[in-house]
């Protein structure tokens, strides 16, 4: 299998959206944890949904949507300060601390690197400069141009378009283990990057590597470069 380039979700693998749990502590004390992880799943959800029903609207949208269901859900009451306040945070989550020494290796091995994400091309600017990892990525791709969430093979489909590369010379990274399954499905060879130990999902289909930091990703392409 040879490896070309890489291709990287943004939200859980790059960026940490759980971190957002202390600006929600702060505003909501106790319920940090709570809303952080219901914000985060109500996100997914209904990315899912809009695709499958085919009612595209931005990712930036969605996640504030996420949070005004959650707080509901959670009987938290979202003033404007404090949903101004916590979207902001979105903007400019933070990297998990090995990141930029990770893609600054591989970028040094010869890797093309790029973000194949959910987020709208301008939330990905943007946390891509609060991590300082400008310049990393000869492409940051979103799904905003197909008008499609992942899992949708229009989505997956980028990242083989802009590097001129069969899916499988392309390893697709993932914390999420359905998006490392369905891009498995896809045919990119994949590394899920499990950071909370969490349990395969019941797909029937297995990520090509997993690791639990973006670290890890660095001893599955030693292993699997040009073999
Ligand atoms: C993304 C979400 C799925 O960055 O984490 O696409």
């Amino acid at each position: 299998m040879t490896i070309q380039a890489i291709a990287f979700d943004a939200y859980g693998t790059l960026f940490d959206v759980y971190s957002i749990r202390e600006l929600g502590d702060r505003f909501f004390p106790g319920a940090g944890v709570a809303l952080a992880e219901l914000w985060r799943e109500k996100q997914i959800e209904y990315t899912h949904l809009r695709t499958l029903c085919s009612t595209y609207k931005p990712f930036w949208e969605i996640t504030q949507d996420a949070l005004i269901f959650s707080c509901k859900k959670l009987r938290l009451n979202l003033t404007l300060d404090a949903q101004n306040a916590l979207m902001g945070q979105y903007a400019r989550l933070q990297a998990f601390p090995e990141n930029l020494s990770v893609l600054q290796q591989l970028r040094s091995d010869g890797l093309k690197l790029a973000i194949l994400s959910n987020g709208n091309l301008h939330m990905l600017q943007s946390a891509v400069e609060a991590a300082n990892m400008q310049g990393m990525f000869s492409h940051l791709l979103s799904v905003d141009v197909v008008k499609k969430f992942k899992t949708a093979p229009e989505a997956y489909q980028m990242a083989p378009d802009i590097f001129a590369l069969p899916a499988k010379n392309i390893l697709f990274v993932s914390s999420n283990c359905w998006d490392a399954c369905c891009a498995t499905w896809f045919g990119y060879t994949t590394f899920w990057v499990n950071r909370s130990a969490a349990p395969l999902e019941e797909l029937g289909v297995v990520p090509h590597g997993e690791g639990r930091t973006l670290a890890d990703v660095l001893r599955f392409i030693d292993m699997h470069r040009n073999k």
